[in-house]
This record gives C-alpha cells, sequence and structure tokens, in this order.
C-alpha cells in the first residue's frame, strides 16, 4: 500500500543516489575529471571496484550482484514483456508523443533536459531518443543481466549529470527545482515508461486486462530498483503507481518555456520522418490526445482535423476488436508478438546504425 506523503515527496526532491554519487566521485578523484566524461565509466568503477574490495565503486558493482529484495514473480514479468512487444509499434508512439512529452511539462524536472541540450535545436534528438529505445529495447527483450548492465550504465550517466550540474559555473539552484535527477522526478519519469504507456495504449484503443497491466509494472519496478529508486517510491502494483503519478503530475506539470522548447525540438526532429513519418501537425495532434487539452493549450499543439480525428476513431475500434480476437485466437497474439520483436530490432538497429549507445555525457548549452 503506498503511503507517501506531500512532505514526503519534497524531501524527495533533495534525496540522491549515493551510491552511484559516490562511484562517480571516487572515479574523479582517482582517474580524473576526464574519465567520467569518456566512454568507458563503466569499466573505471569495475576495476577501481576490483582493486579494493572496501572501495563505493565495489559496493556499487555489488548491488548488482543481488536480487531485488521482493521476490520477482517471472511469469508475470515475461507477460509484462510480451504486452509491450506485441504493441511495440503503438507503445513507440505512446513513448514519444505522450510519455515524453508529459515529462517536458514537469516544470522542475525538465530543467534538467534543458540544461544539457541534447533535446534542443542544438542538440542530438534523434540519436538521444534512440539511444533510450535501445534501453526499453533491453527491458522488454534482454536478458535480466543484460537489463541490469543497461540500468548500471544509465545510472552512472545520471550520476555523471548530476555532477556535472552541480560543479558547473554557476552552480544549480537546488531551492528551486530540488537535486538534478533526484528520487521524486525518478519516480515521476519512471511511471512515463510504466503505467503513461499503459495509458496511452487504452488512450489508442488497446485493452488490457488487470492482469496485464501489473505484469508490466512489474518490470519496471525491476528496473527501478537497479536504476537506484529508494524502495518506497517503488510501487506494488500499477493501480498504486498511477495514483503516484499522478501525485506527482499535479505537483510538477506547469508547463513553463523551457517545456514548449523540448516539445518543439522533439515534433521538429520527427516531423515526416522515420520511424513514423507523422506530419508536424499530427504528431502535435497526438500529443495533445494523450496528455489532455489542459496541458496541450499550455505548449500550444494543435488539435485533429475531421479526417484525422476519423482515422483515430477507427484505429480505435480496430485496435479494441484485436485485443478482443487475440484473447481468443493464442496464434494471433504469437504473431503480433513476433512482429512486434522484429519492428523493434530493426528500428533499434537501423536507427543506431548498428553501434551500441555509449551513455556518456553531452552537453550542447
Ligand atoms: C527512472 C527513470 C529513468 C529512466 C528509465 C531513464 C532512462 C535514461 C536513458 C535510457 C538514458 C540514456 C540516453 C542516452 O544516452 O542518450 C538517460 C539519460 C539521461 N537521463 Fe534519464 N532516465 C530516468 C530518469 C531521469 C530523470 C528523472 C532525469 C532528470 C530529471 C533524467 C535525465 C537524464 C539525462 C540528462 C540524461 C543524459 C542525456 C541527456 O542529456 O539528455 N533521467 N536516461
Amino acid at each position: 500500500m503506498l503511503a507517501i506523503s506531500e512532505e514526503d515527496l519534497n524531501r524527495k526532491r533533495l534525496e540522491c543516489d549515493p551510491l552511484a554519487d559516490n562511484a562517480m566521485e571516487e572515479v574523479a578523484r582517482v582517474r580524473g575529471e576526464k574519465a567520467i566524461k569518456g566512454h568507458y565509466v563503466l569499466r573505471a568503477v569495475q576495476d577501481l571496484g576490483r582493486l579494493s574490495e572496501d572501495s563505493h565503486c565495489a559496493r556499487f558493482i555489488e548491488f548488482y550482484e543481488q536480487e531485488p529484495p521482493w521476490e520477482v514473480d517471472w511469469q508475470m514479468w515475461e507477460l509484462g514483456r510480451r504486452v509491450f512487444v506485441r504493441n511495440s509499434v503503438f507503445a513507440g508512439l505512446v513513448l514519444m508523443y505522450g510519455s515524453l512529452v508529459s515529462s517536458f511539462t514537469a516544470a522542475y524536472g525538465n530543467k534538467v533536459l534543458s540544461a544539457t541540450g541534447r533535446i534542443s535545436p542544438n542538440g542530438d534528438v534523434r540519436r538521444r531518443l534512440f539511444e533510450t529505445l535501445f534501453f526499453v529495447r533491453a527491458v522488454v527483450l534482454g536478458s535480466s543481466s543484460e537489463i541490469k548492465e543497461a540500468c548500471m550504465r544509465v545510472r552512472l550517466l545520471h550520476a555523471a549529470v548530476r555532477r556535472h550540474l552541480l560543479h558547473r559555473d554557476g552552480g544549480w539552484e537546488i531551492e528551486n527545482f530540488g537535486c538534478p535527477i533526484n528520487q521524486e522526478d525518478l519516480a515521476g519519469t519512471l511511471s512515463t515508461f510504466s503505467s503513461v504507456v499503459v495509458d496511452g495504449l487504452e488512450i489508442l484503443g488497446v485493452s488490457l486486462s488487470k492482469t496485464e497491466k501489473d505484469a508490466y509494472q512489474t518490470l519496471w519496478k525491476y528496473v527501478g530498483f537497479y536504476l537506484g529508486m529508494t524502495s518506497d517510491l517503488l510501487c506494488d502494483n500499477y493501480e498504486e503507481e498511477w495514483k503516484l503519478c499522478n501525485m506527482i503530475r499535479v505537483r510538477q506539470c506547469k508547463p513553463d518555456p523551457d517545456s514548449v522548447v523540448l516539445t518543439e525540438a522533439l515534433l521538429q526532429e520527427f516531423a515526416s520522418k522515420n520511424p513514423f513519418y507523422l506530419s508536424y501537425n499530427f504528431s502535435s495532434s497526438l500529443s495533445r490526445h494523450f496528455i489532455g487539452d489542459d496541458l496541450a493549450d499550455e505548449l500550444g499543439l494543435s488539435r485533429f482535423n475531421m479526417l484525422s480525428q476519423v482515422i483515430m476513431n477507427l484505429l480505435y475500434w480496430i485496435l479494441r476488436t484485436s485485443c478482443f480476437t487475440q484473447r481468443r485466437v493464442s496464434f494471433l497474439e504469437h504473431g503480433l508478438y513476433k512482429f512486434g520483436k522484429y519492428a523493434l530490432n530493426t528500428i533499434v538497429h537501423l536507427s543506431l546504425g548498428g553501434r551500441e549507445p555509449s551513455f556518456i555525457m553531452k552537453v550542447y548549452s
């Protein structure tokens, strides 16, 4: 049962991730500042961990040798992965035009993304987003050790960004925005990969059972644990997480000029291009469809024209019918799973040119 209050969340804005932050500090001290911006941060942490069992780096590595403190139901976990994979094309749409845009409206959390500038007119928006898709692919198709390694890399990247922003000239306005990549923001962002995707799929017409929703949430709870979230923010089921997500939304989702710049950079970069080839106006209206009129008005997003509205209604009924049929005809579910897996692997491979992401810190400001 989720027992978190507004005061708790206020405190969570000042809480970061000491395990990763201390390991990063150690790398910077022993190997120099340059090392934390390089390709081999994880290698450096592993090397320093081997040198001394008593070091922060050793403790960071040890963390990944354990399983989570709750009993992971691997069958549910697998069911959650299938939910995403067989709907991967639509889940991709939700992640890009729903989850991301709604995270941009978080007026405290978005300051970190604005500060690094990868999602901006001068940034490398496309690569940044496909690297995140690579991570999602690891979560829904990789083995548990691949997931752990992806989490290690992203967690260290988060620690490097945090360190950079706290030490940069002019520092960071902790009193206004909280610490960079703090625990409340981690919980809010985790939900954009988890319950917000479920919500977006339902908006499109994909109907999921309570068990499927819980199964998908279980998967991301596991990811949250390995990304360094504290146990009090890791929810036990979909309903709890949706509640926490909405609590954070009410506190944070107040679009500001940074939200508009981030959203515009995303919509412009992908307008009429792969992977979805949606026009600027259609994708802008799609974002409105996902995040709702109140937030969309503040971001200045478009509305569907009559034809697009008809297409969306049609899609809704096609997806509803398909979900109904999949429950009764198992080979249809298998076929959609195979197609989803192929689509996800192909998009990730082509978009990154077959190269794995480096997960290194880049700053474009
Ligand atoms: C628990 C939820 C989160 C997940 C699953 C997640 C996932 C990721 C992934 C996969 C990357 C690598 C992307 C790349 O290398 O291009 C990344 C990088 C990054 N993340 Fe997160 N993240 C989470 C929370 C957050 C939060 C709360 C913030 C800030 C408020 C944040 C800010 C960043 C930044 C600044 C980067 C570096 C790339 C950039 O400058 O845009 N992340 N994250």
